[in-house]
């Protein structure tokens, strides 16, 4: 059996590929901080090691016999990387460098970094993996220089492949009511209104979480040489949304009169996605869509799996109260 390691596998995205990786014959060894408990993975068993560490400080054995590493840890959003802008690139950026240079000397032959499509930031039209990119946020620059870092250490025996991923929504073990289609459902659920980000105009692309992570998946058995030194937008065209539209389509999905509420400063990041390339090259495409995913968390926060009261849900609040508490970022 194959050893795949996954960081921040405890995460909203990693304890869902965590899950998936297991079921398509791997071994994984989950690397986490544990910032939001243990408890949202499974227990320790024969194809599943959790290992409470430090991207920064891991020891190089942690890397021996590992087939491929997936490199998801990360102060996960753009007001968690502003809280302390410093801390944010010794995680995102020189952390997962860190990994990618420990998972290369050891002879890892596979290296997945999960980046972001924030990195487009504002920009008219559509992008695609050659546009310029517009990093705007703390966190959207140290996405941007690990990409560049770990794209470098490509060789013939090291395979590595960027993802961007289009921002996730959907459920999760680890879940995250501060991403948009997410809050929208619980606003809606609890207050009767859609809370929206100003000013709606915003163009953003969106991808299920079980979704992105199939796509993680598919590159751990992809061609290495179609996916070396390869950069891929994971979404879909289709989910491309306008923030006010999305707002709409929620309401529509859970057949409630549309109501909301506005929010915040008009937001700076407006980018439209071409997901052409992972289609083409991968025959890659996403299962779910907006409202399918809008259904699914409004059942689970029905049926009490997704407790919209849970103060980890909101990463920023979260991270803050483990700083006032002294825990080391
Ligand atoms: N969720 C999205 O919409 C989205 C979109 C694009 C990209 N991403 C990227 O995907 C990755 C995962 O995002 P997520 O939504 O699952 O976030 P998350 O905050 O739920 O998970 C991140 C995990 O990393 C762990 N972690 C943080 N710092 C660490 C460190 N120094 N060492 C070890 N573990 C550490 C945390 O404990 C957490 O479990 C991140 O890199 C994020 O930037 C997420």
């Amino acid at each position: 059996m194959k050893t795949v390691l996954i960081t921040g596998a405890a995460g909203y995205i990693g304890s869902v590929l965590t899950n998936l990786v297991r079921d398509e014959g791997y071994k994984v060894i989950a690397l986490d901080r544990l910032f939001f408990g243990r408890d949202k993975l499974p227990a320790d068993c024969d194809n599943l090691k959790v290992v409470e560490g430090d991207i920064r400080f891991v020891e190089p054995g942690l890397f021996k016999n590992v087939a491929a590493v997936i490199d998801l840890a990360a102060l996960s959003n753009d007001p968690a990387g502003e809280l302390d802008p410093i801390k944010t690139y010794s995680i995102n950026h020189l952390g997962r460098t860190r990994v990618a240079a420990l998972a290369k000397a050891a002879g890892v032959s596979r290296y997945i970094l999960p980046s972001s499509c924030s990195i487009y930031g504002f920009q008219d039209g559509m992008v695609d993996e050659t546009s310029a990119v517009n990093p705007l946020t703390t966190y959207a620059k140290a996405n941007y220089n690990v990409e560049n870092d770990v794209l470098a250490m490509a060789d013939d025996t090291f395979t590595v492949t960027v993802i961007r991923q289009a921002t996730v929504y959907g459920a999760s073990p680890r879940m995250r009511f501060d991403l948009a289609i997410n809050g929208m459902v619980k606003g809606f659920l609890i207050n009767g209104k859609i809370p929206i980000l100003k000013d709606g105009n915003q163009w953003r692309p969106f991808v299920h979480v079980r979704d992105t992570s199939r796509a993680m998946c598919l590159l751990l058995k992809a061609d290495r040489k179609l996916i070396q030194k390869q950069m891929f937008n994971i979404g879909s065209d289709e989910q491309n949304y306008q923030i006010f539209d999305l707002a709409r389509r929620v309401a529509k999905s859970l057949n409630m009169e549309f109501q909301y509420e506005w929010y915040g400063d008009p937001d700076h990041r407006s980018y439209r996605v071409s997901f052409e390339k992972v289609k083409k090259l991968l025959g890659y495409t996403p299962e779910f869509n907006a409202e399918k995913g809008a259904q699914e968390v409004a059942e689970g926060m029905r049926n009490g799996i997704l407790n919209p009261d849970d103060p980890t849900t909101i990463t920023v609040q979260w991270y803050k109260k483990l700083l006032n508490e002294g825990v080391m970022l």
